[in-house]
Parts: structure tokens; C-alpha cells; sequence
């Protein structure tokens, strides 16, 4: 199957027609993301298993005898080499974040294949569960669960919008969550993992190169906000006797762009409830979702610090309650050097020289990072929109990505 029959395959799955995609982790469409997953590594040979924590691996082992995972206990193999990305969605994404990935994966694996290449070490695709932590709100839930960043607790008891934890979601779809956590027998086997990635940025673009290597990833991180006031009637209630949510609120958002733009960092209100959410009433409650990203921890403490502080004195002014959360962060990543100047002088030798970028976007190669050298490849998006349905890469340029992560795996599985 072709780079493009398999993508054809899995784009109906989970878009909404008139908009983008809603693949979160756990429900209908995921699941069926997962099972498009399961069939498409199965008609290569590969066998499919699912970690403690939910992410799935499938397997191109070595030819002749050795342990092959999830085919029973034993021992992982020593010195895999993965691959892989995520297929959950945010709120109407787009049809590349996280799938370009993994179908890229697969295709390398076909192209691999025609080429008559035999690896000498395993390579595994990897489907890394919650990426985007739209479901449950911690984003790179599968790979900081399997790396330990996270508690398993905590994990479980993650709850969605509706109030359903991850733990019942599990359970919902025949996993039991008693088993999630660290995954140190798995990782420790692991020689690299190179993920591949539509680019957030137009950076490519701006360089007319289709595939880029990454340097390294901004720390960043999501905070809630909630500020508490008190419900009243819209038409009624004086300006001076209202405690209004909705405006410190509203100082909050305004102080997180001066803060980001003085502090060469982003600053992002994407999410906001309001409580009860009547047209002609005050709020009683406003929560609100900060993501916040800078080049350096620093700044971002700053730019977390500033917004604080703006919402609390709004909040004092307004005799409204405030609180702040963080609900999920990422330090900064810098990718193993060693792997990353390897890719380089293979992807040259192959197309030229590539560049190596910065991102300020989130990954779980990112958080694998902590534990498992770690790379990642770009692949151009003409006008840098993501976390959109207008996200975009022309054929070309996957074509590009596929030759490239080709190139990496023959490379680091060869020998
Ligand atoms: C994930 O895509 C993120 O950067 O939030
Ligand atoms: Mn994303
Ligand atoms: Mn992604």
C-alpha cells in the first residue's frame, strides 16, 4: 500500500465535515484510530501490542529466534529502534498532527522492505496514547506515564469535561488501568526514537526545504485559572454591586499577550467556561486554560508570574476569587546532539544539507527524551497553521519526509 492509499485510509476517521478532526483519546473514533492502526502494521507482518499505559508498538523484529514483544513474557529485545507519533486529535484538528508520523512510519517500513533491507536491530512503530491531552488535559499523557513523569494516581483520576476519569475510559475500553506506570524494562531496550512531524512553524518553508531536524523544544506548560464571582441578573444589577468573573478574567488575557511579546515568549488563552453561561446573567464562575511557551525557563516563569499577578489584582478590584493550577509542564528539551548530528550526515549524504530548527510545540519525543536518546524530523508546512484544519503538507514533501525517515531507520537499524 502506497504513502497516499494509506493516508486515504485513515482521513474519514473522526472528522467532523464541517470542520476538522475530534480524535480524542478513548473515545469511538480513537479507538477506531487504533484499530486502523492494528491492520495496517498486521498486513506488514507486524505484530501490534499494547503497553501498560496504552500506547501501541508494532514490531518489525530481527529475522531468527529472540524475544518478540507481546507475543508473552520475556525480556523486550535489547537495542530497538522506534519510530512513530500520535493519532489523537485537539478540538478540530487537523488531519497531519500526530497521523504524518505514524504513516510515515509505516510507509519507510514498505519502502525499507522493497529496497530488500534486513534489520539488524528491531524497529517498532509506536502509537503514543493522549499526545495532545485534549481528553484529560495533560498533554504526552501515554509517554510520561511510560517514562514516569507523571503518577499513575494522578493519571487515573484525570478527569474529562463530562467528569469521566481516565481510569473509567480505560476500563471502557477493555484495559485495566490498575497496570498503568513506568514502563523501565521497555525503555531500557530502547537504542533511539525518531519521531517525524508535520512542522508547526513555516520555518521550512521560509528555507524551501521539505524536511528539517529538530534542535530542541521550548519549555512550556498549561495552567487553569479560575476566577469565582457571584451570578446576577444582566439587566438589573448595578455596575458597583457586581463581582464579575468575567473581568479579571478578561485582565488576564489581555496581560498574557504584554507578557509573552515583552518576554519573546507565547501566551495563549484557547479554553474558557463560563458559569452557567447565560446570555443575561453575570458568571457565577469563569475557568480558563493558559498555555504558556519561552525559550528559556525563566522567561516562562516570568510570563506565568505576570499573568498571576494582572489576574489577582483584577480579581481584588472586582472582589471576585482566584486560583491558579498548573496542570501539566514540559522543561526544556534539548535533543541527544550525538543522534541528531547523525541524522544530519546521513539525510546530507541522501538530499543535501538540512536544517535544524527549534520548536515551541510539544512532543512525546520530547518527554522520551529524559530516558531514550531521542530525534526528530520535520516535514514543511507551506503556510505553518496547525492545531487547525487548515494544516497542510503537499504529497511531495511526505514523500520527502518518507524517503528521509527511511534513510534514519536503514541507517540506525542497519547494523
Ligand atoms: C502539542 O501539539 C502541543 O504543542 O501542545
Ligand atoms: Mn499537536
Ligand atoms: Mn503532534
Amino acid at each position: 500500500m502506497s504513502f497516499a492509499e494509506l493516508w486515504e485510509s485513515l482521513l474519514p476517521v473522526g472528522r467532523d465535515a464541517s470542520s476538522g478532526y475530534r480524535r480524542y483519546s478513548w473515545t469511538p473514533p480513537d479507538l477506531v484510530c487504533r484499530d486502523w492502526f492494528t491492520a495496517a502494521a498486521a498486513a506488514r507482518g507486524l505484530r501490534t501490542e499494547c503497553d501498560r499505559n496504552g500506547n501501541l508498538w508494532a514490531w518489525w523484529p530481527v529475522p531468527g529466534p529472540g524475544p518478540v514483544p507481546g507475543s508473552g513474557p520475556g525480556p523486550f529485545p535489547a537495542g530497538a529502534i522506534v519510530t512513530g507519533s500520535h493519532l489523537d486529535s485537539v478540538p478540530d484538528g487537523g488531519a497531519f498532527d500526530g497521523p504524518l508520523g505514524i504513516i510515515s512510519a509505516l510507509a519507510a517500513i514498505d519502502l525499507l522492505r522493497d529496497r530488500g533491507f534486513v534489520p539488524a536491530r528491531p524497529i517498532a512503530v509506536a502509537a503514543f496514547t493522549e499526545e495532545e491531552g485534549a481528553r484529560f488535559g495533560v498533554a504526552c499523557l501515554g509517554s510520561r506515564l511510560a517514562t514516569g513523569a507523571i503518577e499513575p494516581d494522578t493519571a487515573r483520576d484525570l478527569r474529562d469535561g463530562g467528569g469521566v476519569s481516565l481510569g473509567d475510559a480505560m476500563t471502557g475500553a477493555g484495559l485495566d488501568p490498575a497496570d498503568l506506570g513506568p514502563d523501565d524494562d521497555r525503555l531500557a531496550g530502547l537504542a533511539a526514537y525518531v519521531e517525524l512531524h508535520i512542522e508547526q512553524g513555516s520555518a521550512l518553508a521560509g528555507l524551501d526545504a521539505p524536511v528539517g531536524i529538530a534542535e530542541g523544544i521550548w519549555p512550556h506548560g498549561r495552567w487553569q485559572l479560575e476566577f469565582t464571582g457571584r451570578a446576577d441578573h444582566a439587566g438589573t444589577t448595578r455596575i458597583a454591586d457586581r463581582r464579575d468573573p468575567m473581568l479579571p478574567y478578561a485582565a488576564a488575557v489581555l496581560a498574557a499577550r504584554e507578557a509573552a511579546a515583552g518576554r519573546g515568549g507565547l501566551a495563549t488563552f484557547g479554553k474558557v467556561i463560563a458559569e452557567p453561561g447565560g446570555a443575561n446573567a453575570i458568571c457565577s464562575a469563569v475557568r480558563a486554560w493558559l498555555d504558556a511557551r519561552a525559550p528559556g525557563e525563566t522567561a516562562l516563569g516570568r510570563i506565568v508570574d505576570d499573568v498571576s499577578a494582572a489576574a489577582q489584582a483584577a480579581a481584588l478590584d472586582q472582589q471576585v476569587g482566584f486560583s491558579l493550577r498548573r496542570e501539566s509542564f514540559s522543561p526544556a528539551v534539548s535533543f541527544d546532539s550525538g543522534l541528531r548530528d547523525r541524522i544530519a550526515v546521513v539525510l546530507a549524504a541522501a538530499a543535501g544539507p538540512v536544517p535544524v530548527l527549534p520548536t515551541g510545540a510539544g512532543h512525546d519525543a520530547g518527554v522520551l527524551a529524559a530516558r531514550v536518546p531521542t530525534a526528530m524530523l520535520f516535514v514543511r508546512n507551506p503556510s505553518g497553521v496547525s492545531h487547525s484544519p487548515a494544516e497542510h503538507a503537499e504529497p511531495a514533501d511526505c514523500e520527502a519526509g518518507v524517503e528521509a525517515l527511511a534513510a534514519v531507520l536503514a541507517d540506525l537499524a542497519g547494523s
